[in-house]
Parts: C-alpha cells; structure tokens; sequence
C-alpha cells in the first residue's frame, strides 16, 4: 500500500468475539435462512460479510475512540446473530458507507459468489452487488436472489388466496391475512405455494397408481437396504446389507426390523411405537463389508464393489413409515412392507432415457467405484419418475404464469424457485438421504450432500412428495420462501456465468471473496446433481446458464489431481497460475483506493498439505503483486465459547486483506525479512493474544503480519540472491512466533519458568530431584522454593512433580497465596472452567488475579504451542478452551468488580 493511501478499518481491528458468535448462531440455525433455499457448498455465513465488507469500506479512523465506535456499529450489525440486525442501525452502516464516497459508493463485486451470501450482504449496506460464478447451479442460486427476486420485490399476487396453507402457516410465513395490498415478497410467496401447489396436483393425478396406502394413513416414507448374493457358493442368498435395524431409537417410539431366515429366504417384519426391546445387530462389520444374514461369510468392499460393476447388486424395502391417528393423535407408525407397497415401487426404469455422466475420479464421488456410471442411477426407477413428473410440472408453469397475467421477470422469479425447489427435492429423492435415529428425538430424515461428496449408501428412505414431512415437495417450498425474510428486497443486482479470470463489471469495485479452498469440493462434478433438474425446467428462461448438457467442467479453479492424471504438482501449479490471472484481473477493477478481501477457508491444523494449500493461494497473491495488509481468523462453525473436544478446531476462515504492492516496492534480503519479523511480529502477537485470538489460531493470523512484512518487498532473496518461496517465508514466520513466545516465557516470574521448562520435559509425569535442582538454579530459586510456592510437589521422595493436572484447591487465591504465580493461575483458571465451577467460577478468579492475568494469559498460549509440538491433544484443548472462554471470564470479572455477586 503507499504511503498516502488511508488504512481500511478491516486492516486494524475487527471485533472478531461478536463476529465469530454471530457466525456460530448463522451456521447453527437450520430453517429461515438463505441456505433453505438450495444447497451449495461452503457457504459463508451472512453476518461474517456483513461485518468484513461494512470494516473494507470505512476509513480507518486513527483514533482509538472514533475507532471504538465503528466497531461498535459492526457489533450491532452482528449483534442478533442468524436474525438481521434491527433498521436503525443499518441505515447508520449505510449513512457511514455513503458518507465515505461522496462521489458514489461502488459495487461489491464477487468472482466466485457461490450461493451469493457477499451478493445479499453487500446490498444489504445499500450497495449494488456484481456476482460471477463458473458454475451455472450457484449462478442459479445467486441470481435468483440478488437479481431475479429484487426485480419483483413489492409485486401483488397473481393468485392472492393460497390453497392448502392454514392461517397459522400464512401468519408464519409473514403473510398478511387480510385484503390488503401486499408487500415485499408476500405476493410472491402467495404465487410460489401456489404453482407449487398446481405442480404437486400435477404430479399426482400422474403418479397416483405407484404410491398405495392403506386406509388411514398418512405416507412419509419407505425404507429400503441394498442387497447382494452371497459368495459363499454353499450359500448364494440375496443378502441385505444394512448398516442398522433401527427405524426409531426415541424412547417410548422404539421402532426396529426384525429379520428371520427360512432356507436361504430372508423375511422382515417391523416392530413399532414399542417402550422397550432393541434392533438385533446389524450385518455390517466394517467399512462397505458385511456378513451374510444367512450364512455369516463376508461380503468385503472388494467383492461388493465388483458386485456393482457388475450390476449385481439389488435393493429391497425393508418397512414403511406412516403417520396415522392414534387416539387423535397424529403419531408415526413404522410397519411392515406388504407385497402392495413392494410391486408399486418396482417400476420400470425409461429406457430411453438419458443422464448427466458421473465422473468416477471426481472429489468425494464414490459410487463410480460400485457401478454406478450416470446420476440416474443414484435413484431407485420409482425416485427417478417421481422426480421427472415433478420437473416436467415445474417446466410447465413459466408459460402458466404468464397466461395468468404476470410479466415474464414474475414469471422468471417463479420458475426460477421452482426449480431451486426441485434441486432441494433431489436431495431427498435419491438413495442418497437416508434416516438418522437417536434417543431424544424423532427419526430424522437427512437429505444429500451431508457432506460434500457421494458416498455408498447401504441404506436409505424413499421420500413421499405429497406428504407434509421431511422433504415433501410443499414442506421444502415453506422452508424456501421463509428465507426470503433475509432477502434485503429493493436492490440492484447482476450475476453472470463467467471465469473469475476474466469477470469484468467494469472499473472501481470492491472485490470480496471466498474462493474455492485448493482440493476440498470439487464443485462441477458435484453440482451435475442439480444441473439436470435445473436445466430441465429453465433452459428457455435463462439460455444463458443453460448452454451445455452437463455442468461446465474445464475452468474450474481447484487443485484436484484427478482432473491432471493424478499429478499433485499439476493440480498444484494449475491452481497457483489461475488465481494469479485471477488476482491480476481482480486488480484491473479494483477501485484503487479499496482493498481486496479475500476469504480463505482453513480445514486442519498443521501438516505438510495444509502449509502447501495455503503457500498456494498466497503465492498467487504475490505473483499477482498482492501485498497482505492482514489477515483475521474466523470461527464459522465451532463457537469460540464451546469447549472440551470441539474447543480445539482451528478458526474455519481466514481473511486476507490485500493491496497492490507499490511499484516502487524494493528486494530485500533475507538477514532484513528475518530482523522485520523479529521487529514487527512481538508487538502483532501481542495484539492478538489481547483480542483473545485462540491459541489454536494463532499461527495462522501471526502469518498475516509475517506475510506483510514479506509481500511489501518485491522479492526476499538469500546470499546467493535466490528468491525466497512463500512456502519458505511461513516456516521463517512460525520460527520468529515461536521466538516470541520463547521470549514471553522469559518474561515470566521464576516458578512459571521453570514449570514450563519442566513440564515441557516431563508432561505430567515423575523426574529426580537432581533434575529439577539443575534447572531450578539458573533461575535463581531452589526445589524447596518452588514446593513452598505450590507449582511443584514431591510425590515420593527424591521426585519432583509439576501441580497442574487433577486435584486442585479450589479455595486458591492469589491473595491467600504468599507466592502466586502465573503457572499456577492459568491451571486454576482452566481447573474451575471445565472440571468445577464453570465460567462463573472461573471468571471469579480472573477478577482477583490482578498483575498475575496478563502473564497467565501469555502463558497459556506459551503452553499451548508446547502441547501443539508434543501432540498432547488433552493439554492443547484445555489451553485452547481457556482463551476461548476468555472474554467470557473477563466480563465476569467485571460484574464481580461491580459487586453483583
Ligand atoms: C467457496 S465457494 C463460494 C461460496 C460462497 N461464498 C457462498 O457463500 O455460497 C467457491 C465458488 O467458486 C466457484 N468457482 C470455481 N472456479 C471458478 C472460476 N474459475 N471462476 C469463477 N468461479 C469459480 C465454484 O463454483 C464455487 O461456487
């Protein structure tokens, strides 16, 4: 950056606490939010963009107060977590933003926008939003909301009475009850359910013969396992290959099959809404390997892998789910598949009919393996047709619309949902979704793409779509349109089908981003899930999405050596030269005086594949002529106040903040990186610790600084002025933060030290006196000094011992305490945080530790990092969990200063 260019607020604080706790409650919220309406991967949480694009606008105002109150406002702006914030305060974020460009605000531009979160944000903040994706189902998802929907915002129904929606459901879904006009996107909300409703009548005058019931119940859904004949030739019985009997394990609903074996036939029988009893073992004995129900021999993956190439292996129902009237009461009824229900779905797959192929080497596709060649096999026939009859429903109702007398943009909005709702529809329409049971609560009915990948199953359910649970095709299209309350309304925006390399909405934007993370989803092979019913119902509506008969696979910027021959180094260096076209391009629309934001998604902590992912991207930025302002961690999914096991997962985003480097930036060499570290980073770290910065993230945001310092020079050469690679750079930044924290040791009172150096020896274990005599002397103080001050014990003579772990007084002051010290601090902290006391007590504590609180918590990232190197995963979670937990603590301590308790 030059010297006269101002500093953005997101380049010197960000209240990360608020934000991360916003995040957490974003990610934990499972209806209402934009996600409802269709799935794509990894998306970024709203309130992270709002608050990253709010600080990317807004000078820096160096002034601690001026500054405080900005910070202030982003607080608000996150302050109600996965709700919107109230409107006072975004029409103070917009009147700050509007006040900061007098000459007119820019356009948020996304060249990876995904399922469009920056896109709703950045309007959200009264700005224009330009979003481009290489894939045609994001460009779907995204430019239904930030520009199909917006153009509609405040239409009046087509059809203002919604069928088969009760007043209570109209009063949830935000719709008035009277005559009045409508407003926002209540009227299309009214048409949405409506067509949806013609779809759904459609579907089933269509397909009314192949779902039978019987009287007095409702359908839910089937249960079905595969099956494959067994390879024991003394045997050969069609198996089944489930991987649980159970259909409910809630208490008092206990539902399970049962199986008997008559000759080599296996029958089923279900028992259901028992109080007692429990599902016999299932047949599965490892991963993708089971034993014979009727002979015991094994079918490993090997053999059932070979089964599926050849496609020899079968599926059976094993039970229905119902729901039916029991003393007026609606309860679930799990029994037993009878011949009707097994003849109805036996249809006949179209043979005529043609599929998107499955690419057998795509990121996480693992039904190629078992035979599977085309997405159509991922359906049983009667899924596949139920499937068809809904999209060809679906495709009829653009013209239905504007018969009726709506504009082709409302006829647009409507498709446009409707196929997203379709795409919601396959999750749950393949053998892909299968149920879930647990103990507190109803069966749960899980759809696709738990994860971001196609696994085996071994069992799954068979959605009914005309039912009013789980994913029925009226249930999913509620669950859509209650996210439209998230949708800023009036906006104005444009998304486009475009390579991110060459994406232009012109000059002086502001370009935020959350680009694909290296190898972790290989996105077009994914999305061909949902291409085929999307493309079905819109191909004549948005051509331009809709060109090709599969997804688009070339382009996509990704490293996944599946798509190079299997060669790492290919899939490595295809990435690093795309994203420096790509950041090359980002600068040409760059408004000059913005800076870049880019979010980078972190999965594991350490390891070789995690440093070269990240030296990836970063040295992309560099070879584009990035410097790195900054960087912030984010908690996007594990909240920083959870702890025990969960507390220990490093931050799930990274923000990288960048600017061009000056043309005038200079070489350097690497004696100078290594004395700007050594002066930059103590005073960065610092700064960290005192924001609460998680000992786990720590090394990732000190690369922020480190990177800094590195990426203002055009190049860092060694003695033979050999340029130094960014893969170099980050194991110098990891030594210099390990320095620092050397040096914050030193800083520590004598007992502290010397327990560290012990401990980092000895963990909690036994070592002779005479050890710890010797390294007890250089710090000037004896064994007997440091038993006396409570930071060692000798459990048997002749042995010394560091107090830490176990029992510990809870009664410890350091008041009480001749000798108190920061080692024993930070273990009473962490003892009354998570084996007594809670933060309550904990926070007690903090509020009485005086002088000793800033040493111990500079030390419990000093043990931390031991823990890291040590592999003592215990220890590093109760470190990790203390600092999370920090702030918590400190606003205790503040109330019981004020004498609350
Ligand atoms: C991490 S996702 C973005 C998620 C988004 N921020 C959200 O909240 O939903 C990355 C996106 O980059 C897209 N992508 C991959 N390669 C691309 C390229 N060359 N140009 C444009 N987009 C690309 C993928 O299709 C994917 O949607």
């Amino acid at each position: 950056m030059t010297a006269s260019q101002r500093k953005k607020l997101i380049e010197v604080a960000l209240p990360l606490d608020e934000i991360n706790a916003a995040c957490k409650a974003d990610k934990d919220r499972k209806t209402g939010t934009i996600r409802n309406l269709h799935k794509w991967f990894a998306p970024m949480p709203l309130p992270a963009w709002r608050a990253l694009l709010f600080a990317a606008l807004v000078d820096d105002p160096e002034d601690d107060e001026q500054r405080a109150r900005l910070l202030d406002v982003i607080k608000r702006l996150v302050v109600n977590g996965a709700d919107l914030p109230d409107e006072e305060t975004l029409r103070e974020a917009r009147g700050l933003i509007a006040a900061q460009f007098p000459s007119g605000v820019p356009t948020v531009m996304d060249p990876f926008c995904g399922g469009g979160s920056t896109l709703i944000e950045a309007q959200r903040l009264g700005l224009t939003s330009y979003g481009s994706d290489i894939n045609p189902v994001p460009a779907l998802i995204s430019r239904t909301i930030s520009e199909v929907l917006p153009a509609v915002h405040g239409a009046q129904p087509l059809h203002p009475e919604v069928s088969g929606v009760g007043r209570e459901l109209q009063a949830d879904l935000g719709l008035g009850l009277t005559q009045r006009a409508s407003t926002g996107y209540e009227g299309l909300t009214r048409d949405v359910l409506h067509y949806g409703d013609i779809v759904k009548e459609g579907a089933r005058r269509r397909l009314a013969s192949i779902y039978p019931a019987q009287d007095g119940e409702e359908l839910v859904a089937w249960t079905w396992a595969r099956t494959a004949h067994c390879p024991n030739p003394a045997c050969g019985a069609e198996t089944i290959l489930t991987s649980s009997w159970w259909l409910s394990r809630k208490k008092g609903e206990l539902a399970w099959i049962e199986w008997d074996v008559t000759g080599r036939d296996i029958s089923l029988r279900v028992v259901s809404n028992s109080a007692n009893g429990e599902a016999p073992p299932s047949p599965k004995i490892g991963d993708g390997v089971f034993a014979c129900l009727v002979c015991n021999a094994t079918l490993d993956s090997k053999y059932l892998r070979s089964q599926g190439m050849q496609e020899r292996l079968g599926y059976r129902m094993t039970g229905v789910i119902t729901t039916q009237n029991v003393k007026g009461k609606k309860v679930r009824v799990y029994r037993t598949a009878n011949p009707d229900d097994v003849a109805a779905a036996l249809v006949e797959r179209d043979p005529g009919e043609s599929s998107i192929p499955i690419d057998p080497k795509g990121q996480g596709i693992r039904v190629g393996g078992y035979g599977m060649q085309e997405w159509a096999d991922l359906y049983t026939p009667r899924q596949r047709l139920a499937m068809r009859t809904f999209a060809d429903e679906v495709a009829r109702v653009h013209g239905q619309v504007i018969e009726d007398g709506g504009t082709a943009e409302y006829a647009a909005a409507v498709s446009s949902l409707l196929a997203l709702g379709l795409g919601k529809m396959a999750q749950y329409g393949s053998t892909q979704a299968m149920i879930a049971t647990f103990t507190t609560s109803s069966t749960f009915f899980n759809s696709a793409f738990g994860r971001s990948d196609v696994p085996i199953t071994w069992d799954f359910f068979e959605q009914y779509f005309f039912g009013e649970v789980g994913g029925a095709w009226s249930q999913l299209l509620k669950t859509a349109v209650r996210a439209f309350r998230l949708l800023p309304g009036t906006a104005t925006g444009r998304v486009a089908l475009a390579d991110a390399r060459t994406s232009s909405p012109g000059t002086g934007v502001l370009v935020a981003t959350d680009p694909p993370y290296f190898d972790a989803i290989g996105y077009a092979d994914l999305s061909d899930y949902f291409y085929e019913w999307h493309r079905g119902a819109l191909k004549d509506i948005l051509p331009d999405l809709f060109q090709t008969a599969a997804t688009p696979k070339s382009g996509e910027l990704t490293a996944l050596p599946g798509k190079h021959g299997g060669n790492k180094t290919a899939a490595k260096n295809y990435f690093i030269n795309g994203f420096t076209e790509t950041f090359q391009n980002l600068q040409r629309v760059s408004a000059p005086d913005l800076p870049l934001i880019v979010v980078y998604a972190s999965k594991e902590q350490g390891g070789r594949d995690e440093q070269s992912r990240w030296a990836s991207i970063l040295t992309a930025m560099i070879d584009a002529d990035l410097e790195i302002t900054g960087t912030w961690p984010i908690h996007g999914t594990s909240s920083t106040r959870k702890r025990g096991m969960e507390s220990n997962a490093v931050a799930t985003y990274v923000v990288m903040i960048c600017r061009p480097r000056p043309k005038s930036a200079k070489a350097t060499s690497l004696t100078d990186f290594n004395r700007a570290l050594r002066r930059e980073l103590p005073r960065a770290v610092h700064d960290f610790q005192a924001a609460g910065i998680l000992p786990v993230d720590l090394a990732q945001a000190a690369m922020g600084p480190g990177m800094q310092a590195y990426s203002r020079y055009s190049a860092v050469q060694d003695q033979e002025g050999h340029a130094v690679g960014v893969e170099q750079a980050l194991r110098l930044i990891n030594a210099a933060l390990s320095e620092v924290l050397d040096e914050q040791q030193g800083e520590l009172d004598p007992y502290s030290r010397f327990a560290v150096a012990w401990w980092e020896k000895h963990e909690w274990g036994i070592a002779a006196f005479g050890e710890a005599d010797q390294l007890a002397r250089p710090q000037g103080i004896s064994v007997d000094d440091l038993i006396r001050a409570g930071v060692a014990h000798y459990p048997r003579p002749g042995n010394v011992q560091v107090l830490g772990a176990g029992d510990l007084d809870r009664a410890w002051l350091p008041s009480v305490d001749m000798q108190a010290t920061a080692w024993e601090a930070v273990h009473h902290l962490a003892d009354r945080l998570i084996d007594g006391g809670g933060v309550v007590e904990a926070g007690r504590l903090l509020g009485r530790l005086g002088d000793l609180r800033d040493a111990a918590q500079a030390l419990v990232y000093r043990l931390h990092e031991i823990a890291v190197v040590k592999g003592r995963i215990k220890d590093q979670e109760r470190y990790n969990a203390l600092i999370g937990s920090w702030s918590d603590l400190l606003a205790i301590s503040a109330t019981e200063k004020e004498g609350l308790f």
